[in-house]
């Protein structure tokens, strides 16, 4: 090897490295914001969610959102841990609802993603909103807040 291509050789394995590990940095950070695409054909504009405000401002723990295989919450998880998607395991497509889901347990409605997600997000925001009604605070509770209008994608 000529004394060139030895540094040449050098300086394109130090800027790999240098991505890979910015690479892996950004990977493991909670994003600040998901567009909640899945594998499924979505009927609705796919809802956005402010990770990062919901964390920071809002002051919701790791917890009250991600868990386990056994439904558990991860109350010790930090920046950097590897985080599961909700459709790894509520991996039914789309949103079970009507004559359908009629006297099925809610574990069962959760097996499909949009009861699980609604459950969680949903869930929480109309709390907060009953706790909160005279504070005129109020999370979203209507469907187009959260999956606006096609025409506007
Ligand atoms: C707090 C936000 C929020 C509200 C309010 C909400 N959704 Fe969703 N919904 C989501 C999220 C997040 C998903 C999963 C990501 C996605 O598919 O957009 C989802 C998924 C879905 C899906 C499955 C994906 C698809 O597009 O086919 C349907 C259907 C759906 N929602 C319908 C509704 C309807 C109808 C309402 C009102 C009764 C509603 N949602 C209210 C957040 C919300
Ligand atoms: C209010 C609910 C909520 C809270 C609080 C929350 N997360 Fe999340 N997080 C989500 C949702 C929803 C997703 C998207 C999952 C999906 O796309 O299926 C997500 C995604 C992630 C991802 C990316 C996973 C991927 O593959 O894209 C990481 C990493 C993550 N969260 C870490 C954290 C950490 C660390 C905390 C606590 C500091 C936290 N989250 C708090 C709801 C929450
Ligand atoms: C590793 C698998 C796994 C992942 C990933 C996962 N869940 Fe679950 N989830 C479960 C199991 C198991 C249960 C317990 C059975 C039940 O109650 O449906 C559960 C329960 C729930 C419940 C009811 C109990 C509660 O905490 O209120 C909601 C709501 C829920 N999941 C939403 C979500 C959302 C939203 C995500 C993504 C941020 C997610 N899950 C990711 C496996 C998972
Ligand atoms: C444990 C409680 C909790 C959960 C779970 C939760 N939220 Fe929220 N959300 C809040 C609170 C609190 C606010 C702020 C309300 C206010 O402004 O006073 C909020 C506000 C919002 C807003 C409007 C402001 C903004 O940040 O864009 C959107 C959109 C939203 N949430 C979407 C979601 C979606 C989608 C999910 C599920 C993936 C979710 N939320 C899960 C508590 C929650």
């Amino acid at each position: 090897m000529t004394r060139k291509s030895y540094w040449a050789l050098m300086i394109v394995s130090v800027m790999t490295l240098f991505l890979l590990s910015v690479g892996a940095i950004y990977a493991a950070s909670a994003p600040v914001e998901i567009k909640m695409a899945s594998p499924y054909e979505h009927k609705k504009s796919i809802a956005v969610f402010t990770h990062q405000k919901h964390v920071v401002d809002y002051r919701i723990t790791c917890g009250q959102c991600h868990h386990d295989d056994k439904g558990q919450p991860l109350t010790n998880l930090k920046d950097g841990d590897p985080v599961k998607k909700c459709f790894d395991c509520h991996n039914k497509p789309g949103e079970l609802k009507g004559k359908e889901a009629k006297g099925l347990a809610d574990k069962e409605l959760r097996a499909y993603h949009a009861n699980a997600v609604h459950d969680n997000c949903v869930g929480c925001h109309k709390k907060y909103n009953k706790e909160n009604k005279d504070k005129g605070k109020s999370a979203p509770q209507k469907c187009e807040e959260c999956h606006p209008k096609k025409t506007q994608e």
